[in-house]
């Protein structure tokens, strides 16, 4: 607890780390945290190619009662999990930087999890994660490093667990639809629709928003919007799962979960969450987790980062370390390891080169 506001301990010149917050008391100044704008949005197709377009913008409606989470499993096209790069949302940002997209009003992968995850660190006890950090002049550039122990970890899910995932997705599919208000095969199907799960498709808002002193640029799938989309955040709808509540401890864990979902939204500027729980629950704890403790770590977290990696060492790729329970710990990789970043792609650390040479950098 003593360390809350302590300056970064060094252990060595090759690795420096930063200590946990405290989680019994909120902090008594909340760094403040402005509501994200969007800049652009964008959509994948069913083959996962990146449109500027809103193709894949999906509507709320209401699920049918009692629907079969598992209909439609042995037919769902599932992008399998790979290295999440920054390329997208570079595009993204680039393209809004050369003013090419329509307007404010106009129109990323599952790797933008990560801000999430950085933020939930203080809570996290369990699973560790890695990151590729690169400092740019003022901006700092982060992308998540998965093992390729992780990796395949991912693709080769638990039969019990991979279905599990796919309730999730099939959840979205029942109460989303391409027209508002109206449910598509609705007269032919028993189930309301055709149990036809891509995840290549995605439709994706990439928002600016600020955390103390630094501004913020990330992106995020969106799962759905309220009756109309107004080019903004206003109406977005985040729809999540969870198993029955059968006693304290699975109440403890969705006590968890529901901070990653606030988190998750809230970066976003997603204003409402729908959680489909598989039978009806009661619970009516306080609140296990204090989202100000999160944004007060994520903003000394990033001025960590910001105030130790030098400034005029662009290429360099540092890895950022957390040990649930310990901190973080942040170390320069060598040659070897940013050879293994760029995965033989014409990248600059792991950003793409076009993107290098746009940016003048
Ligand atoms: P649930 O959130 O209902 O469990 P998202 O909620 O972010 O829109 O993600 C949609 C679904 O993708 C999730 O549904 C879950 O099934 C799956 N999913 C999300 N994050 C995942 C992860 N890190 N690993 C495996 N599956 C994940
Ligand atoms: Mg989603
Ligand atoms: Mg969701």
């Amino acid at each position: 607890a003593e360390l809350e506001d302590g300056p970064p301990v060094r252990k060595s010149p090759s690795s420096i780390t930063l200590a946990y917050p405290s989680l019994s008391h909120s902090p008594s100044k909340p760094p403040p945290f402005q509501q994200p704008t969007q800049l652009l949005t964008f959509s994948y197709t069913p083959d996962h190619v990146l449109e500027f377009n809103d193709s894949a913008l999906r509507y709320y409606i209401d699920p049918p009662l009692g629907a079969d989470l598992g209909y439609g499993y042995d037919k769902w096209i599932r992008r399998p999990d790979e290295r999440g790069r920054l390329d997208p949302l570079l595009q993204a940002w680039s393209r809004f930087k050369k003013g090419l997209c329509e307007g404010p009003s106009s129109s990323q992968s599952r790797a933008p999890d990560i801000h999430v995850r950085i933020l939930i660190a203080p809570y996290e006890e369990r699973d560790g994660w890695e990151l590729n950090v690169m400092r740019v002049g003022g901006t700092l550039y982060f992308e998540e490093h998965l093992s390729e122990a992780k990796l395949k970890g991912k693709n080769e899910m638990e039969p019990r667990h991979r279905r599990q995932t796919y309730h999730g997705y099939a959840f979205e599919s029942y109460c989303t639809t391409s027209t508002p208000g109206r449910r598509e095969d609705d007269s032919s199907h028993v189930h309301g629709w055709g149990g036809d799960v891509n995840t290549n498709v995605q439709w994706c808002s990439v928002v600016k928003t600020k955390l103390g002193d630094r501004r913020i640029v990330i992106g995020g799938e969106v799962d759905c919007v309220r009756e109309k989309y107004s080019g903004n955040t206003a109406n977005f709808v985040e729809l999540k799962t969870s198993l029955t509540i059968r006693g304290s401890a699975d109440e403890t864990k969705f006590e968890k979960k529901l901070l990653k979902f606030y988190l998750q939204s809230f970066l976003l500027g997603v204003p409402e969450i729908v959680v489909g729980f598989h039978t009806p629950i009661h619970s009516g704890s306080a609140r296990a987790w204090d989202p100000l403790i999160c944004l007060a770590w994520g903003d000394r977290f990033l001025s960590f980062l910001h105030d130790t990696l030098p400034a005029n060492t662009g290429k360099d790729v540092w890895r950022v370390t957390l040990s649930p329970k310990v901190g973080i710990a942040v170390a320069k990789l060598d040659a070897l390891g940013v050879e293994d970043v760029m995965g033989g792609d014409d990248r600059v650390g792991f950003l793409p080169r076009w993107y290098w040479d746009e940016m003048g950098l």
